[in-house]
């Protein structure tokens, strides 16, 4: 099943809980952090692990997969989250305001336990790092690159946490781009992922009723080489899944660059309608047709 839509659900919302049923959504990230209210943390752990019992059938080839948010290290709350959360076999565990690959360890050694003690297999629930939201944790995302953790899944980043922590007024420019702080994390984001070999996830776009920028902003995010992409309103899914699915004429194209090279083993480049193709194109192809 693929990551390519990750999709925020307040925990705390049981009318957007039974709203995931009905969104194509590849990944449901039940949230226990910024989308609830302080006072609503206990009732959102409740019903998150119903909700992640109830759901367990839907991990699979037609379903979605499970993740849930748990409160940042520096709260009273993450302890708690994870106790009601891991009964309800979540696939992975999203981590706010991570500040590096210490608390990957940290998370990792609870995880541990928990898993023994409910006869889970060991390392079978994943970790996905939220990596840029305070200055420090941002300026230290290569970080990651020396991680061995076998849970960590992916990175991802985001700008709302990190905007605050700086006192920053914007996070675009008059053009709608990123300003250079976001591209900085954006591009150690990713770069740091495929360093470590772990997926790349680009952030959520917030004006969720603006579909034609989200849909520029999910080909971007594609072509610049992430997995996915995080959504908070069931209506960006669909965007999201059709701008990270390559097209025919993608996959046409790449299996001609494979064609050719099978076609003729001794030679490094060649050229398809004069245009000259050699080993990254041939790389870049049969990673597009899942090859790779
Ligand atoms: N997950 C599941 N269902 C959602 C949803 C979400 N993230 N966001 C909206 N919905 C549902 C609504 O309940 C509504 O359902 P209905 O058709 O049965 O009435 C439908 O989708 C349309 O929603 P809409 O009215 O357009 O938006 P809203 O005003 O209800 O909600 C937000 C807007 C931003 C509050 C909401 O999208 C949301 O809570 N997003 C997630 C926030 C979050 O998790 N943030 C943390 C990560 S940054
Ligand atoms: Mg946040």
């Amino acid at each position: 099943m693929p990551y390519r839509s990750w999709l925020f659900v307040p925990g705390d919302s049981e009318k957007k809980l039974d709203k995931v049923n009905t969104v194509l959504t590849d990944v449901v990230i039940v949230d226990l952090e910024d989308a609830v209210a302080a006072d609503n943390k206990q009732a959102a752990r409740e019903l998150a692990h119903d909700w992640l019992q109830f759901h367990i059938q839907h991990e699979g080839a037609t379903g979605f997969h499970r993740w849930i948010r748990i409160n940042a290290f520096d709260t009273p709350w993450w302890r708690d989250d994870l106790q009601a959360a891991m009964p309800g076999r979540p696939a992975g565990i999203v981590l706010p305001k991570c500040t590096g690959p210490d608390q990957i360890q940290q998370l990792s050694a609870e995880l541990y336990e928990m898993e023994q003690k409910l006869g889970f297999e060991k390392n079978s629930t994943e970790i996905l790092p939220l990596v840029s939201e305070t200055a420090k944790a941002a300026m230290s995302i290569p970080s990651y690159i020396g991680d061995t953790n076998p849970r960590l899944a992916g990175l991802t980043w985001g700008a709302e946490d990190l905007s605050a922590a700086i006192g920053a007024g914007r996070k675009r420019d008059e053009d709608g781009a990123w300003t250079d702080t976001f591209r900085m994390v954006r591009a150690q984001t990713l770069l740091t992922a495929h360093a470590r070999g772990v997926m790349a996830i680009d952030t959520l776009h917030s004006d969720f009723r603006d579909s034609d920028g989200l849909a520029l902003m999910a080909t971007a995010s594609r072509a610049d080489g992430f997995t996915g992409m995080l959504a908070i309103h069931p209506g960006q899914v669909e965007i999201i899944n059709t701008a990270f699915t390559p097209t025919k004429a993608e996959r046409a194209h790449a299996q001609r660059i494979v064609d050719a090279f099978a076609e003729s083993p001794g030679l490094g480049t060649l050229q398809i309608d004069g245009e000259m193709i050699d080993q990254p194109h041939l790389v870049q192809a049969k990673r597009l047709l899942g090859e790779a």
